[in-house]
């Protein structure tokens, strides 16, 4: 066999490059380890950035987005018993984000994919990368897949990223002492927007996928088993953690689904090795804070489809040779944002009286100052694609 662009991994990185890559007349392959119905249903976090919005409906798969995300134009923080709103509207007229589970784009670009013609394949365990100085390919299932460039976009646990020479990557990490335990709940939405609340039993989360499912996250031990939490514990710690406002209450219901996720920062620099380009959470990833994986996978595959355009159409490689410095300025932006809300709403082991003191004043400044909250918004919306130049 033979493509173009040999794509590993149907996430939201992998599947939207062969779109995209499609529309520009590229063919491309996907060859994903587990099942359709696996990624279909993989439940993971849910807020678009208003450039991710825009890229999917430009690319003409937004249209069940459209219908159904659901489009805020705030956030709450909640700490010290009162609540305060980040209102975006104000603070970054004309951008918002819109609630819309990561497995719904997964569906829908997977749907049109397959409309179209696109070639993925499911329920391959076994690729391995080859040659990737030159003439690269991917062999699996006793199938060799010939390609112009290999498009790492397997995750954060694929085998494209560790198929680098030792010594070529250098990694940039910072480990959590917490997870985050999420649950799907069949009950509406408690508030209108997402409660990011901070108290001395951890952090809380409360966040939705539509009118009827609600979606909640507790900051839990980086151990923790989900054994640990039957629902009524899970909805106890929601209630103690949430209900600290005068006249909240929390709507509780039965509990779909529930995970568990470790907390982590990563970077590998560069984002490519000879004809293999990482993309998405196989080179980076972000702790849910500031809702920056996905939109961050979506702002990579963007650059890679025009510097492979740029190649097919002229030959140069100029674009590609960028794709890695370009990514990674957004990259390293969302990494420090999402560090920073990260340690704004959490508890920490290490806490001590004067560590929390500095917290709460970091959260009045950001909740009472005008330039502090626009900094939170402007972030949280997505800074523009082209965003990096100096100011004067
Ligand atoms: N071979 C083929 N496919 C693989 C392999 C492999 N060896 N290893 C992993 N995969 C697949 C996974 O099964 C998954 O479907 O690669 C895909 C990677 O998808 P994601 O993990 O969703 O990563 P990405 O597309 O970069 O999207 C980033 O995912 O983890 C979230 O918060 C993150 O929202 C962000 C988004
Ligand atoms: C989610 O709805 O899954 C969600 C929302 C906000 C976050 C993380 C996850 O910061």
């Amino acid at each position: 066999m033979r493509t173009q662009v040999g794509i590993v991994g149907a996430g939201p990185a992998g599947l939207l490059l062969s779109h995209l890559l499609h529309l520009r007349g590229i063919d491309s392959v996907v060859l994903e380890a587990r099942s359709r119905e696996y990624v279909e249903q993989r439940v993971r976090a849910g807020v678009l950035e208003q450039g991710t919005v825009d890229v999917l409906n430009e690319a003409g798969v937004g249209a069940r987005m459209s219908a159904e995300g659901l489009p805020h134009h705030g956030i709450e923080l909640r700490y010290g018993g009162a609540g305060h709103r980040i209102p975006f509207e104000r603070l970054v007229p004309g951008r918002a984000i819109t609630v819309y589970g990561q497995q719904e784009v997964v569906k829908d670009l997977i749907a049109r994919r397959l409309a179209d013609g696109g070639k993925i394949l499911f329920d391959v365990p076994d690729v391995v990368p080859h040659s990737l100085e030159a003439d690269p390919y991917l062999t699996f299932q006793g199938e060799r897949l010939d390609c112009d460039v290999i498009a790492g976009c397997d995750g954060f646990h694929g085998v494209c990223r560790p198929s680098i020479p030792d010594g070529v990557l250098s990694i940039f990490q910072r480990d959590y002492p917490f997870a985050w335990l999420g649950i799907l709940a069949q009950v509406p939405p408690s508030a209108e927007e997402l409660i990011y609340s901070r108290g001395d039993r951890g952090f809380a989360l409360h966040s939705m996928r539509s009118p009827e499912i609600s979606r909640f996250y507790l900051q839990v031990p980086p151990d923790a088993s989900l054994d640990d939490w039957p629902d009524e514990r899970i909805w106890a710690e929601l209630r103690a953690r949430l209900e600290t406002v005068p006249g909240f209450a929390l709507t509780e219901g039965p509990i779909i689904s529930r995970d568990l996720s470790a907390m982590r920062s990563f970077v590998a620099e560069p984002m490519r090795y000879g004809r293999l380009y990482l993309a998405g959470d196989a080179a980076h990833i972000v702790p849910p804070t500031g809702a920056k994986g996905l939109n961050l996978a979506v702002a990579d595959v963007r650059v890679l489809t025009e510097a492979l355009a740029g190649l097919y159409a002229t030959g140069s490689t100029e674009l590609l040779d960028a794709y890695s410095a370009t990514c990674l300025k957004r990259v390293w932006r969302a990494q420090h944002f999402s560090w920073w809300m990260t340690t704004l709403l959490h508890t920490f082991d290490t806490d001590d009286p004067y560590g929390r003191r500095l917290q709460t004043s970091h959260l009045d400044y950001v909740t009472s100052s005008e330039a502090a909250a626009t900094t939170l918004a402007e972030n949280y919306v997505g800074l523009p694609f082209d965003f990096g130049a100096p100011r004067d």
